[in-house]
This record gives structure tokens, C-alpha cells and sequence, in this order.
């Protein structure tokens, strides 16, 4: 079966509690649930991970390389700090979605630069937990799995 892994960086486990004002009261057990049903509603795999380490990060990409036919990531603090998960992305084969729940470029200077979007296919930022629908949707389309 098809698999589109949904990558999630640090302190993304603990959505739901983490700056609701910002992120919203979803957990990441919430959006997974929706996630892998509406995956599974196109006859596709959707694998959700998340790892609040910068290695684990480059693991997971690696581990996609043989899995999956489309990633998408929210690498959350490392979208701006790390050339290791640039250097990840940029091997894969497959479609890349960058997300954010917030939309960065209205939030602090630091959260301007993206070390990630010189290597996505496409990005979905400022729509909370529904941008993850909304980048399942983009992936499907970039796929060929939309019914
Ligand atoms: C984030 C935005 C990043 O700037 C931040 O470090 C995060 C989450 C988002 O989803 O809005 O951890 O990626």
C-alpha cells in the first residue's frame, strides 16, 4: 500500500498543552487519528512520527526513502536551524510538504528563515491542526491517489 509519512519535530508531542494560543488544543494523537483515517478513506497509508531530536529527524527522512511516496514535515524549531534535515530532504525522490500550524513569517524574525522550503515541493503554514488535512490533500493530488 501506498504510505505518505507525516514527520513532526520537537515539542510537537506535546501540542494540545503547548502555547494554545498559538497552536491550538489538538493533540498530535488527535491529528494522527484523522490523519490516517483520511488516508486510509484514498486506499493510502498515512504514517505519523515525531522525534524531538535532530538526529531521530534525519532518521525518520532516511527511513522514507525506501517507504514512502510522499513526505510531508513539520520540522518545527529545526525548520530553522538545521543543514542536517535540509541535507535529508534534498535525497528523497519523493514529494516534500513543509507545514506549520502557526504561520511563521507573522511571528518573529528567527522564524523568517526556513532551511526547508529551498527543498519542499510546496508549503501549508497558519492553518492550525487543519493544515495537516490540507497538506494530506496537496499529497494526494501530487500522488495520484485522489478518488
Ligand atoms: C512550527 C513553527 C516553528 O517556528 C516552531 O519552532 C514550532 C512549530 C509550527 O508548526 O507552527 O515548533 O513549526
Amino acid at each position: 500500500m501506498t504510505e505518505i509519512h507525516v514527520l513532526n519535530g520537537p515539542n510537537l508531542n506535546l501540542l494540545g498543552q503547548r502555547e494554545p494560543e498559538i497552536y491550538g488544543a489538538t493533540t498530535l494523537a488527535d491529528i494522527e487519528a484523522t490523519l490516517t483515517a483520511e488516508a486510509k478513506a484514498h486506499g493510502v497509508r498515512g504514517r505519523l512520527r515525531q522525534t524531538n531530536s535532530e538526529g531521530g529527524l534525519v532518521d525518520h527522512i532516511h527511513d522514507a526513502r525506501n517507504e514512502a511516496a510522499g513526505v510531508i514535515i513539520n520540522p518545527a524549531a529545526y525548520t530553522h536551524t538545521s543543514v542536517a534535515v535540509h541535507d535529508a530532504l534534498k535525497m528523497l525522490e519523493v514529494p516534500i510538504i513543509e507545514l506549520h500550524l502557526s504561520n511563521p513569517h507573522a511571528r518573529e524574525a528567527f522564524r523568517h528563515h526556513s532551511y526547508v522550503s529551498p527543498v519542499a515541493t510546496g508549503i501549508i503554514a497558519g492553518f492550525g491542526a487543519a493544515g495537516y488535512t490540507h497538506a494530506l490533500d496537496a499529497m494526494l493530488r501530487l500522488v495520484g491517489k485522489t478518488t
